[in-house]
């Protein structure tokens, strides 16, 4: 079942090479973060290239539900009237973040510090999904949450009255709960504290010092402390939503394993929390290279450029990668079925406690299609076949998670037999554009199992 509305199954069809500019949209980390921050300011914060997708949509209704004033102005264009850190009105009605882990552990950090009270949901996947590592945090500051067993969705948060600042160490690497917690500290007096072991994106850091944030970062052999001088007046910004280099992931990749292919994907951030993939592929043997580079919005970009790369071959990717490509190992998987030899992908636990296992969405659905892939708690081996080589034919499951429907839809356009999903509505959470922009390069994905 997609989160909003009816499965829509999906098939992809082996297609001739892809060519053509890529324009994927913008980034969704950024995109949930534009409008939370917009809303924790006092003032009018603009924002053009805004993600339009599902998740982000609904953090856009999470907003207005806090009190913030957020208008759709068309063509990704927004502005959000902020209310100012701890002005945040409690909700009437339940939160529904949908399908969206970003959005929901984000908000959860916001409202933390203030006195009001809210209720979140969202949708099977999002349910499932362990909300602990987030309201254990939280809770140094004072906020109270109950939700069901195994600290799942649907939850309430009680919001600390006073709120006291606080020290943590982040027990996974995980940017959702490092923002959690900067968020809560926001509104806490003095300064807090987190520190993590291994860089996660930073999304919010530079973010938080471009709002006008006294945060600072520093690197030490406990790793990175972020301090945050809590109390800010935060000041609305004009944004520019970089494109999502997790989502320009799809056509690249699709490109590296089309015969014939050339792609242009413009404007990619290259913010190196973000960038663990394509220097994977690079070791790989894949031909991609970047091209003009640049500043842009206080960020590294350029114009990635992905052609068919024959000779690919499976390598060791690093653990300690990981946090940086956390997002691309579903369509990494992919790349390394038409790789030769074994990719092995250790350190990658947090795969399991995504939208879906994703560790085992891949296995399972890459098995079917007649690739051989191992896998234990925290590591997955896919030993590849090499072009050409690779069967498919089969249906597999997307798990309400939008990067597998994808990876498998990229699959089958180099696969002997086309490969099909169960669900492809996920698919709008992240990168509602990609039918017609596959479609334009040459992709033949289309709507209708079989
Ligand atoms: C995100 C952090 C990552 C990532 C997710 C977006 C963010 O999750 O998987 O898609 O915007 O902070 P974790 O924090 O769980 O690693």
């Amino acid at each position: 079942m997609s989160s909003h509305g009816d499965p829509i199954p999906m098939t992809s069809l082996a297609c001739g090479a892809l060519s053509g500019t890529a324009d994927v949209p913008g980034d969704k980390s950024i995109s949930h973060r534009s409008l939370i921050l917009g809303a924790l300011s006092v003032g009018e914060t603009t924002i053009t290239g805004l993600l339009e997708g599902q998740d982000v949509l609904d953090t856009a209704r999470a907003m207005r539900a806090f009190g913030a004033e957020v208008t759709d102005h068309g063509g990704g264009n927004w502005s959000v009237h902020g209310v100012g850190v701890g002005g945040f009105a409690e909700p009437e009605q339940v939160i529904d973040c949908g399908n969206s882990g970003t959005g929901v552990r984000l908000i959860m950090g916001a409202m933390a510090t203030s006195p009001i009270s809210a209720t979140f949901t969202g949708d099977a996947s999002l349910n499932k999904r362990p909300m602990a590592r987030v309201t254990d945090p939280l809770a140094l500051f004072g906020c109270a949450a109950v939700g069901r067993a195994g600290g799942r969705l649907p939850m309430t948060l009680v919001g600390a009255a006073d709120p006291v600042p606080v020290r943590y160490v982040v027990p996974v690497p995980s940017a959702q709960v490092k923002s959690a917690v900067l968020l809560a500290g926001l509104n806490a007096p003095g300064e807090t504290v987190v520190i993590e072991a291994e860089a996660t994106r930073d999304h919010t850091e530079r973010m938080l010092a471009g709002f006008g944030a006294e945060i600072s970062t520093e690197v030490t052999d406990e790793g990175r402390v972020i301090t945050l001088k809590g109390q800010p007046e935060l000041v609305p910004q004009h944004i520019e939503v970089p494109r999502d280099p997790s989502s320009a992931a799809f056509p690249a990749c699709a490109a590296l394993i089309v015969p014939g292919s050339d792609v242009l994907v413009p404007t990619i951030g290259l913010n190196p929390t973000r960038a663990g993939l394509y220097e994977t592929l690079r070791e790989m043997g894949a031909d991609l290279t970047y091209e003009n580079l640049r500043e842009e919005g206080g960020e590294p970009v350029a114009d990635l450029r992905a052609r068919f790369s024959p000779d690919l071959v499976g390598i060791e990717v690093p653990a300690d990668r990981a946090a940086s490509m956390i997002d691309e190992y579903p369509v990494l998987s992919v790349v390394a079925s038409f790789a030769r030899g074994k990719t092995h992908m250790p350190g990658v636990k947090e795969l399991r406690v995504k939208e879906s296992d994703r560790i085992d969405a891949m296995a399972t659905g890459l098995r079917a299609a007649g690739v051989t892939v191992e896998d234990g708690p925290d590591w997955w081996t896919v030993t590849g076949l090499g072009h050409g080589n690779v069967p498919g034919g089969v249906t597999c499951a997307s798990h309400l998670d939008h990067r597998i429907a994808m990876s498998f839809l990229v699959m089958g356009m180099a696969t002997q037999k086309p490969m099909s999903v169960d669900d492809g509505g996920p698919i709008a959470t992240s990168f509602p554009i990609f039918e017609p922009l596959m479609a334009a390069l040459g992709a033949d994905v289309r709507r209708s199992a079989g």
